[in-house]
């Protein structure tokens, strides 16, 4: 895995990209003043309280609270985990992403296991041409309508039979073996001595997106149990993120529009041979939201192919609810279910390309799928029944991204249900008690906690202090800071050293910042919250919130020094002490 990313490549990145740029292009904005609004996408309304503020790089919404910076909003916005909405704008910004090495793992050099499966792979590969035994596998491809050209582009191979071919030809010194054994091409028996993992099977290579290999399938020559072997999770592979066939789906064509994702191995294979070369397989495993995220990087039309058999449907459903979130506007997902007991490789081979391409044109849209696989479940015809539907379609609609798509599905909701498009939105976006949509941002009403209770300085000065980070001016003893006993005043301590190191964060950088730290949400809750003053005031609510700290401080160290003197002798310095902060209080 890659290591940390820098702050200081954060700091970095939101100084060169434009938070306006990144949410306009997904929810338009209205300049209004210094700020830009919306309506919110994160909670229905219909009048904007989403504001988005160039100078500070952050947004927030006075209706539900929800707030952030670009990297946040991705992440709730397009459901991106943090490295992937970091490399997303890093990749805008046209700048790389470095990785920190983790200092008590160092990051392994994984280059030498690499080179190990270039060179397992041609090797698995020559023994497919000039083997002795290697005619029952290419009879075996033969018959399977393979010909060489599409073995060649899939790197076919051909592991013989026994027990130690590869582990020889590679090396059998002490630190190959280690390197092989990691990659799973060895397997260590349990009193010592190593065996090779693939014998007497046909080899294929899984690449990753860059064409180098990480792993390998195995598949026996007959009926033998079992039919495939894989690689085993590895530091080169991970079956939840590898899809088979990526890598030369996209060599294949520079404008690919859509993949098709299949189940076998075979599938894509024989698929290719028809001139089908869009198709990519998981690996024996369902589809997650890495595949997702590695395909849409490719294209925006997803269509996955499943059996028409009871477990394609439930294999479907699982995708469908992988798919959900990341559906925004663009991105089309697509269901295509096969005749009972074929599978694309069978069928392609018994109707021909055209016949089968015409399926692929003719797949059902998640969006019909969805309401399809509902309305099996529930009998719309009845009012208990329509409730349920809406019941059932609640969790899942709301996880959907904002957008023209999700408008959509709520307007086919209601028609289906007959009620209104507006009462259903708002039903399916109000937060529930058991699961709110938006669980990371959505804070109902977060003014409510101080209305009763005046703000505190150090609130005050913390609030301000983020929202105007050139403040930190202003500050130059710190001292009487750090003896001071109140509530969040440690973290106000940090903020102030973090901006003295880096006074020209932004608002933004400086949330960054704290992204993953245990005081985080504290934070956060301080940045929902502005006190309610006009842009030239700011400074003097500042100093002012400044001075009460000084003037708290003062009393505590006198407090402290009166308890003392009921206990022992005040020193001559404590005594000048207290009689300075006595006489100016
Ligand atoms: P299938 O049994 O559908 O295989 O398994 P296939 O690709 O159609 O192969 P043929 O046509 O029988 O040769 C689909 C996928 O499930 C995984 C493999 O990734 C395979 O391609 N699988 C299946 C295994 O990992 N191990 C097995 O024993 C079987
Ligand atoms: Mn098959």
């Amino acid at each position: 895995m890659a290591g940390r990313i820098p702050s200081t490549f954060i700091d970095e990145l939101l100084s060169r990209i434009d938070i306006i740029d990144v949410i306009d292009t997904r929810v338009p904005l209205t300049k209004k003043g210094r700020e830009f609004q919306a309506c919110c996408p994160f909670h229905h309304e219909k009048t904007p309280s989403f504001t988005v503020s160039p100078v500070k790089q952050f947004y927030h919404c006075f209706g539900c609270g929800a707030h952030g910076t670009a990297i946040g909003f991705l992440m709730e916005y397009e459901n991106m985990p943090f490295p992937e909405a970091v490399e997303d704008l890093a990749a805008k910004a046209g700048i790389e992403v470095p990785h920190e090495e983790e200092s008590e793992k160092p990051r392994e050099n994984l280059a030498p296991l690499f080179h190990l499966m270039t060179q397992a792979g041609e090797w698995y590969q020559q023994q497919l041409k000039s083997h002795p035994q290697a005619h029952s596998a290419v009879d075996y491809l033969k018959e399977r309508g393979l010909s060489g050209e599409i073995a060649a582009r899939y790197q076919l191979g051909f592991a013989p039979e026994g027990w130690s071919h590869l582990h020889e030809k590679i090396g059998q010194d002490e630190q190959t073996t280690a390197q092989l054994t990691r990659t799973g091409m060895l397997i260590q028996k349990d009193h010592g001595g190593h065996y090779d993992r693939f014998r007497n099977r046909i080899i294929f290579p899984i690449h990753d997106s860059r064409g180098r290999i990480i792993g390998f399938g195995g598949r026996v020559l007959g009926d033998e149990k079992p039919k495939y072997l894989n690689s085993p999770e590895s530091p080169l592979f991970h079956k939840g993120k590898e899809l088979y066939g990526l890598y030369q789906a996209r060599k294949s064509s520079r404008t690919l529009t859509q993949i098709l994702v299949v189940e076998g191995y075979m599938d894509v294979v024989a698929l290719a041979q028809y001139g089908i070369r869009y198709c990519v397989a998981t690996l024996g495993t369902a589809t997650t939201s890495d595949h997702l995220y590695q395909l849409f990087r490719s294209v925006n039309r997803v269509i996955f192919c499943f059996d028409g058999d009871r477990a394609g449907r439930d294999a479907a459903r699982k995708a469908m609810d992988t798919a959900i979130p990341l559906m925004r506007d663009g991105r089309e997902i697509l269901f295509m279910f096969l005749p009972d007991g074929e599978d694309p490789d069978s069928l392609v081979r018994k109707e021909g390309t055209q016949h089968f391409e015409q399926r692929v044109t003719q797949a059902t849209p998640l969006s019909h799928y969805f309401f399809t696989q509902l309305q099996e479940q529930t009998d719309p015809h009845t009012i208990d029944g329509r409730a349920k539907l809406v019941a059932l379609a609640r969790p899942k609609l709301s996880r959907l991204p904002a957008g023209m798509f999700r408008e959509m599905m709520f307007k086919q909701l209601s028609t289906l249900v007959e009620i209104e498009a507006d009462t259903i939105s708002s039903h399916l976006l109000e937060p529930t008690e058991q699961q709110p949509p938006f669980p990371r941002t959505a804070q109902p009403k977060p003014q409510q906690a101080s209305r009763n209770t005046s703000p505190s300085p150090v609130r005050i000065a913390l609030s301000t202090l983020l929202h105007h980070p050139q403040l930190i001016r202003l500050i130059t003893e710190t001292t009487y800071l750090k003896q001071i006993d109140t509530p969040g005043v440690t973290l106000l301590n940090e903020v102030i050293e973090t901006l003295h190191q880096s006074p020209n964060l932004s608002t933004a950088a400086l949330l960054e910042r704290w992204r993953g730290r245990e005081d985080e949400s504290l934070l956060h809750k301080v940045a929902r919250w502005t006190p309610d003053i006009p842009e030239e005031g700011i400074e003097k609510e500042f100093t002012g919130a400044m001075q009460k700290l000084k003037s708290l401080h003062q009393e505590q160290q006198t407090d402290q020094l009166l308890r003392q003197s009921s206990q022992r002798a005040l020193s001559a310095d404590e005594k000048r002490q207290l009689q300075q902060l006595l006489s100016s209080s």
